[in-house]
């Protein structure tokens, strides 16, 4: 079942969530991926409010919005599988983050043209802080929340000139995502699971 949601309208992600609560029922949603983003490209002192604002609702506070919404479905995922380990089939969030937000990653190509994503490296670092303090405040609640970045991917954001073709990038990250367990809890990794520096 496929549901349209903005992630920026309130009313829409209630909506899912009711469409969810009544195709789940009492197992609850296992897992979340927050992945939809934007990344227009504008550096200092280009940059302009309106784009920092725009970059900042999208990539930071709607995933916080509908992991809020959901919360209660992935509660109830993992009190309904009790005695299973933290793991993707279990309950678990995964927040589709970028390298670009990482205070201390420099890639060889980490050149001028990424200092065009400005707004898109502030606001991914500010996904990875809120929900690293997500993964604090639901310490013990079996609920894994995880930030990954899925590489460098020529999709209409990542564009032509990227090193990866999609099935690349997102059959490593279905990799990894299987993997996934307790010692992953609010970490922030690559495609692989190597740990990203925050
Ligand atoms: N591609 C890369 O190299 C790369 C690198 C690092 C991280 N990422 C991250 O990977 C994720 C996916 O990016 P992508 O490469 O697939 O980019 P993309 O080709 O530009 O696709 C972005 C997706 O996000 C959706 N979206 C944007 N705003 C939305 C909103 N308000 N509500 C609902 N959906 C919305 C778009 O939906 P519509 O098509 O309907 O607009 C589109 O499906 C993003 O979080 C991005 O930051 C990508």
């Amino acid at each position: 079942m496929l549901i349209k949601m903005d992630v920026t309208n309130a009313a829409q992600i209630e909506n899912a969530r009711y469409l969810i609560e009544d195709l789940v029922r009492d197992k609850g949603l296992n897992l979340l991926i927050n992945n939809a983003g934007v990344y227009i490209r504008q550096s200092f002192p280009d940059t302009t409010e309106e784009n920092m604002l725009l970059h900042f609702t999208t990539n930071t506070v709607a995933p916080v919005m509908v992991l809020k919404a959901m919360f209660p479905l992935l509660q109830q995922a993992a009190s309904y599988t009790v005695g299973m380990n933290v793991c993707v089939s279990k309950a678990a969030v995964l927040n589709i983050s970028s390298f670009g937000g990482s205070f201390q990653y420099k890639p060889n190509n980490f050149g001028r043209e990424k200092l065009l994503g400005f707004s898109s490296q502030i606001s991914k670092a500010a996904l990875n802080m809120a929900m690293k303090n997500i993964a604090r405040t639901v310490e013990g609640q079996d609920i894994l929340i995880v930030n990954m970045c899925p590489g460098w991917v020529k999709t209409d954001m990542g564009r032509n000139a990227a090193e990866l073709e999609v099935p690349e990038s997102v059959s490593a990250m279905m990799n990894t995502l299987s993997l996934l367990n307790q010692s992953h809890h609010g970490a922030f990794i690559d495609r692989y699971g190597e740990t990203i520096p925050y």
